[in-house]
């Protein structure tokens, strides 16, 4: 039985719900693949999707999914809101309720503000990535990829490349696989290492002992001073090449990709590469977690 209310962090899940909501994630991926995709289980539910922040995939995928669900959905974009007339977090929402929104899906440039909001208005809240915090569904999707490639988490072994200190991405993932004991390594420039306790490797550890290289985007906006001493010097140590990846190792990366210096485009677009397949699983992880939410709110049918 699903207990999380919320998910601002991977910490509101406990291991029963994370397999309850990779079960959920497999049905509905299944539906996902008929041409009829549209469930009517979220019917009942308005969900309103706050980004102040950037956003391509984890947007449109939370749009999809919702509308995939039936539930009414709203789209906010900071640029083009009231927030440009100086209005704070805390009014643009308490107006949104007054609307009778009955969840939020926010993403904002504040570590900490998906679960501000999560505990001024004790609705179901789902964070789409706050600062340099967490970014849950991108994690939990990450690992679902893995699975439908028919791994196994004692199958996996990740090399975690990259700006690990201001990624969202990372902080989500990391929690995720040490509670589930998946093995991994991190490799990563010292000026963008971050405290977790997890082991930190340099790069004269051979990248072909990991069966999948996991390169996170350089947060070029989040680093306040120049942690990375140039482009093409971190790609040739960090960057996945066209000679790094061996047959059977898999390519992941979030997205957006920087062409040539996280990964060089024949890395990025070769076989071995899942990214486009992260971002569909994207859609039917999202669902879940959107499903799994609303009922613990009730009136929600069955799958
Ligand atoms: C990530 C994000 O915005 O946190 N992208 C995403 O959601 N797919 C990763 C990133 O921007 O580095």
């Amino acid at each position: 039985m699903f207990k999380a209310e919320k998910l601002i962090s991977i910490d509101d899940l406990d291991k029963e719900d994370i397999l309850e909501l990779y079960e959920t994630t497999k049905k509905i991926r299944s539906i996902n693949d008929q041409p009829n995709k549209k469930i009517s289980l979220l019917k009942e539910f308005t969900v309103a999707n706050l980004f102040f922040e950037e956003s391509t995939r984890t947007r449109i995928s939370f749009e999809l999914a919702e509308k995939r669900l039936s539930a009414e959905s709203i789209s906010f974009s900071a640029g083009s809101s009231s927030v440009k007339k100086g209005e704070t977090l805390i009014d643009t929402v308490r107006n949104l309720i007054r609307m009778k929104i009955d969840m939020i899906v926010i993403r904002h440039s504040q570590s900490g503000s998906a679960h501000f909001i999560s505990s001024q208005t004790g609705l179901p809240v789902i964070n789409a990535g706050d600062g340099t915090n967490e970014h849950p569904t991108q994690a939990l999707l990450d690992l679902f990829t893995l699975y439908d490639n028919g791994l196994n988490d004692k199958d996996i072994n990740i090399a975690l490349l990259g700006d690990v200190l201001h990624s969202r991405v990372a902080g989500s993932a990391i929690k995720l696989w040490q509670k589930l004991g998946i093995r991994f390594e991190i490799f990563s420039p010292k000026t963008v290492q971050r405290n977790f306790a997890a082991k930190k490797t340099n790069m004269s550890r051979n990248l072909k002992d990991f069966n999948i290289l996991y390169n996170l985007r350089i947060q070029k906006e989040r680093q306040n001073v120049e942690l990375i001493p140039g482009e093409q010097e971190y790609h040739s140590f960090f960057g996945i090449k066209e000679n790094n990846p061996t047959k059977d190792q898999y390519i992941m990366h979030p997205g957006p990709i920087n062409r040539g210096l996280e990964l060089d485009s024949k890395s990025a677009d070769s076989p071995n590469s899942l990214i486009l397949n992260q971002v569909s699983m994207g859609v039917s992880l999202r669902m879940a977690v959107l499903y799994l939410l609303a009922k613990k709110k009730g009136s929600v049918e069955p799958l």
